[in-house]
């Protein structure tokens, strides 16, 4: 019998309201924008998954790395009785986390969190097969809004991996890790995942590969729109952009309109012109300097206590401890 939780934070009303309002705020700016979260439908989380394993894609087999060289030390550091893990997706990485954590005797609870229910589910279901000596309670949520109702009791690391905290713009981030910090206790424990500033050479190409999937993910937010709202975008007539922002150091992901086009979003009651050559942001991927990294976790009340990173300096794993 399962003994698996799943609490719904975010329902499918919520998300549709939500939906309505960043579509109608987005395609009416000026430029255009959508926000990344969006692209998590069941196909958006199966093409990000694709994406993990491309030979471009470097970010997840370093942090993967980077965790089976570390976690040996943070789950003696942390002793969490409770791994707390924000944007989980496939929790494929977090198997790493969990070895250590069940290992070191102290793991009795793993509280995967995402926006995206279909990959909770999926990675619930084969959790569930592989530890079932584990407490899992899962929550459908935006991590952005529903970290206060996060399960509490016991000691607790939460975990913010992949680099996605660079999807936050800065205003959004620094009020993420400020709501984060608010909801634990002092001396307990974030472990965050921040891709690094290298040479674009190396980076752009991992946001725009051989392969298209990334262009085929980057696209899928025009099928949600379609399928959720009613919108008639013609996805193939959208090109994939990524670029690197030298300025603001981080790589952005647009969709640029190949012709004129007028799109009709029924649900909104709304058109929206594209002229050729437009360019909609749809993601910013944002590259850490590692004093950067310690600057965002102390000026939202961690101490920095251990920092990680791998030889091409790719990637870096911060454990900070709440003050
Ligand atoms: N942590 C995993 C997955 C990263 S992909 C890894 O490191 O590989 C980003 C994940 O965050 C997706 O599963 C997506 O559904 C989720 N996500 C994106 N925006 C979110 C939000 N606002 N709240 C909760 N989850 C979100
Ligand atoms: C989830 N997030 C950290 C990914 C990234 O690298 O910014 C999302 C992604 N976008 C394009 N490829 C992958």
């Amino acid at each position: 019998m399962s003994t698996a939780l799943l609490d719904v934070h975010l329902t499918g009303a919520d998300a549709d309201a939500a939906l309505r309002a960043d579509a109608r705020a987005g395609l009416t700016a000026d430029p255009k924008q959508l926000p990344p979260k969006w692209f998590y439908d069941a196909r958006g989380s199966e093409l990000f998954e694709k994406i993990t394993e491309l030979p471009e894609y470097y970010p997840t087999r370093t942090e993967r790395a980077l965790l089976l060289d570390s976690v040996g030390e943070i789950a003696t550091a942390s002793g969490a009785h409770t791994v707390v893990e924000l944007g989980s997706g496939s929790s494929y990485k977090t198997r790493v986390l969990l070895d250590a954590f069940a290992k070191a005797g102290t793991l009795r609870r793993y509280v995967p969190q995402d926006v995206s229910e279909s990959a909770l589910r999926g990675a619930m279901d084969a959790l569930e097969e592989e530890y079932p000596g584990l407490e899992l309670h899962g929550v459908v949520g935006d991590f952005t809004r529903d970290l206060g109702r996060l399960p509490r009791g016991g000691r607790r690391m939460i975990a913010f991996l992949g680099g996605t905290i660079g999807n936050l713009l800065p205003d959004e981030r620094a009020a993420f890790l400020a709501h984060v910090r608010s909801v634990l206790e002092p001396g307990e424990q974030l472990l965050l995942g921040t891709g690094l500033v290298i040479d674009p050479a190396v980076l752009v190409p991992a946001y725009d590969d051989a392969a298209g999937v990334t262009a085929e993910f980057n696209r899928n937010v025009l099928r949600v729109l379609n399928r959720e709202l009613g919108a008639d975008f013609d996805e193939e007539a959208f090109a994939h952009v990524a670029l690197w922002d030298a300025e603001n150091e981080w790589i952005e992901m647009r969709l640029r309109a190949e012709r004129d086009m007028t799109v009709t979003v029924a649900e909104l009651d709304l058109t929206v012109a594209f002229a050729a050559g437009e360019e909609m942001r749809t993601e910013v991927s944002a590259k850490f300097r590692p004093d950067g990294v310690r600057a965002m976790l102390v000026d939202a009340g961690f101490e920095l206590t251990r920092w990680w990173s791998d030889r091409d300096g790719r990637f870096g794993l911060s454990l900070g401890t709440a003050l």
